[in-house]
């Protein structure tokens, strides 16, 4: 079930403990990859405002979220895209948004501005969490794989919210059909119960990287924790479980009523933007006046107070349910957000 279609799977795997180490693996296996095929000059690499890849300095670096950022130093030799969030042509979508792919020749004006040959990879989360579900554009992801491919940078995609089943297939790879060359993942991997994280990669970047005299170590880098038992046995059987109870697909049988229910919310006080894909959804508020985030997080504590945990990033209200989520249980989660919206001020 690793991600990619048949032939192109990125079926070469490196353990981790967290998504945040997966994320730091992943970059390094970039910039060896690079290395080990004679293109030693590359070793920026690209993020994207409003990312969140946990973290580590390399996380931190690539990602776009300030606060993470200011505190703290980052990597030399980073850059970002712009996001893809824009409310004026995109609001109250359900699945991909119409407008942006030309979002994506962002990374043509970095090349233009740094020269492909220091660019290592461009790291993205297929579908934004943290930053409040940010979908990606229709024909967004295709566009940045072709600028990747042309100008040989590494595409990873960020998967550790959207892997395991969370829009419908095992991966957002698979659902968006656009194979990155790593994959990050960590949460679904073991349920979210043991931590684990894991990096995907495909055929080509694996073999690069794993090449010279048996019995060497090829890449420095690991971790004690890196394939640990209790770790793997409780990945084992979450992968069995998500198997026999088909849940690495239910959320496509789910997501039309879980979109037709979300954005039954549209009318709500303070709601100027719903979005849904898969089993996400990001509600976003009107910001109340000198106080941003307040509104959303009086949301949640009214949610919390009721039985409803809803997860909130300034004003967007994010939601990412179970997979085993019924439908009575859809609409009663929309019944406590909606309340709780009338009652908010
Ligand atoms: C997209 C993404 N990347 C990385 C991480 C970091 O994972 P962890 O908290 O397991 O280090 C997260 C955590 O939410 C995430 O959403």
């Amino acid at each position: 079930m690793a991600p990619g279609p048949d032939g192109q799977r990125l079926d070469r795997i490196f353990f981790t403990g967290s998504g945040s180490e997966s994320v730091e693996t992943a970059l390094k296996i970039a910039l060896a990859y690079q290395r080990a095929i004679g293109q030693g000059t590359r070793t920026r690499l690209i993020g994207r405002e409003r990312g969140y890849h946990g973290v580590g300095f390399g996380g931190i670096s690539v990602g776009g979220i300030l606060n993470n950022r200011r505190v703290f130093p980052t990597l030399n030799g980073t850059d970002h895209l712009r996001h893809t969030h824009d409310l004026s042509r995109n609001a109250f979508v359900r699945g991909q948004p119409e407008h942006g792919a030309d979002l994506a020749d962002d990374l043509e004006r970095l090349v233009a501005l740094h020269g492909a040959e220091t660019i290592a990879a461009c790291i993205v989360e297929p579908v934004a969490g943290s930053t409040g579900v940010l979908i990606p554009p229709k024909g967004y992801l295709e566009r940045l794989r072709e600028i990747c491919t042309r100008h040989g940078i590494l595409l990873i995609f960020d998967e550790v919210i959207t892997g395991f089943g969370r829009l419908g297939a095992p991966f957002a790879t698979d659902f968006f059909g656009v194979t990155p060359d790593l994959v990050a993942a960590a949460k679904g991997l073991t349920n979210g119960v043991i931590p684990m994280g894991a990096v995907f990669a495909s055929r080509p970047v694996h073999d690069a990287v794993v090449q010279g005299p048996d019995g060497l170590i090829e890449l420095f880098h690991g971790y004690t924790y890196s394939g640990h038992p209790v770790a793997s046995a409780a990945g084992i059987a979450s992968l069995e479980i998500y198997e026999e109870e088909g849940l690495l697909t239910r959320a496509a049988d789910l997501s039309d009523d879980w979109a037709t229910v979300m954005h039954g919310l549209r009318s709500a006080p303070h709601v100027i933007d719903i979005r849904t894909i898969g089993l996400i959804a990001g509600i976003e508020l009107s910001p109340r006046a000198g106080a941003p985030g307040a509104r959303a997080y009086d949301v949640f504590t009214d949610c919390f107070a009721r039985g409803l945990l809803v997860r909130v990033t300034g004003d967007i209200i994010a939601l990412s349910p179970p997979l085993v989520i019924e439908r009575t249980q859809i609409e009663s989660a929309a019944a406590t957000l909606a309340a709780a919206l009338d009652r908010v001020a």
